[in-house]
């Protein structure tokens, strides 16, 4: 069989997904009426023609315009079952979803309408296909620390449903460190940690999530790539790596992806793992970054099942769910 043929039939992890970010055009135009909300355009084309990012905060922008429509526990649980639906038919058996709450309670919608619908979702994916899930509350880095506390006050009736904790939006100018209190509180709850690092942020951003977040994993990294000394100590704690090559070009954080270094990652021993991100907005779910990644950067049979075993050993299922996926 193709390689292409191969990477679709294989089972797939996913470990670096905003819930957020696969919501697609047309179903936001449907919860949209529903909910009798206007959006900023008139058409599923003229939304979809404004996806056309040179950095990270292009999208943000549109991200969180699109996620503006989600009011209700079921709007949240369409959302995530959509995605679900999609996935389970391109073969992925485990999912770790990252959820905005401060996305949505910045507008007035309470932390226990987004998880409860969510969660929900996954666990009718669970009962209907066996598909195991982790989920994982992810703080926005422009806004303050205090506002996280604030979130993992709210979300502390839930802690039973939340795997571990992350951190994304606007990388530049909110480094790691400001957030190395609130990331302590989330630890001593033994919840995982892991924050977005070196998507377009310096190498010292990425130490920082080393050194003050203490994460458990790494989402993208790509800069790391960039400080010897870095990807030494990344292998040495056997920290995977959530790479995202679709992503990746569509935000202009690599030129070409004939020559993605997701490769080069992989040669160096780090544990690299294939994910979609933001799979509406950036076009393509699992399936097309590995195909992305295997016709353009010609990753190779090896490559293909590196990065495969990577995405099970480097979730955070148990280790009995791992062994039988291994
Ligand atoms: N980076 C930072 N924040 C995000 C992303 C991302 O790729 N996707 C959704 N929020
Ligand atoms: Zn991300």
């Amino acid at each position: 069989a193709s390689l292409v043929a191969l990477s679709q039939a294989m089972p797939k992890t996913e470990l670096h997904l905003h819930i957020e970010g696969t919501f697609e055009p047309e179903q936001m135009f449907a919860i949209a009426q529903r909910n009798q909300v206007a959006l900023k355009y008139d058409t599923v084309d003229a939304l979809k023609d404004a996806y056309q990012f040179t950095n990270l905060q292009d999208f943000l922008d549109l991200y969180y315009q699109g996620m503006s429509v989600l009011l209700h526990e079921a709007d949240f649980y369409d959302l995530t079952m959509a995605y679900l639906n999609k996935v389970h038919s391109e073969n992925v058996v485990h999912v770790e979803i990252f959820f905005d709450p401060q996305g949505h309670t910045e507008r007035g919608i309470p932390f226990d309408v987004q998880i409860k619908g969510i969660r929900r979702a996954l666990e009718d994916a669970k009962k209907q296909w066996g598909m195991t899930y982790q989920l994982i509350m992810s703080f926005l880095r422009h806004l303050s620390e205090d506002s996280a506390f604030q979130t993992l006050k709210e979300a502390t009736p839930f802690l039973d449903w939340i795997d571990g904790v992350g951190l994304d939006s606007s990388e530049v100018g909110h480094p790691p460190e400001k957030f190395a209190n609130v990331f302590k509180a989330c630890r001593d709850l033994g919840l995982k940690v892991t924050a977005h690092a070196g998507e377009e942020g310096p190498p010292d951003y990425v130490w920082q999530a080393l050194d003050l977040i203490h994460v458990d994993r790494i989402d993208h990294g790509n800069r790391a790539l960039e400080d010897e000394k870095l990807i030494a100590e990344i292998k040495h704690r056997e920290l995977t790596l959530t790479v995202c090559p679709l992503s990746n070009l569509k935000l202009c954080v690599v030129d070409d992806m004939n020559d993605h270094p997701i490769r080069k990652m992989l040669a160096l021993g780090l544990m690299a793992t294939v994910n979609s991100d933001d799979p509406a907005y950036f076009g393509g779910y699992m399936n097309d970054n590995y195909q992305a990644l295997i016709e353009q950067s010609k990753i190779n049979r090896n490559e293909l099942y590196q990065l495969a075993k990577n995405g099970i050993t480097g979730s955070w299922m148990d280790e009995a769910t791992k062994r039988i996926h291994l």
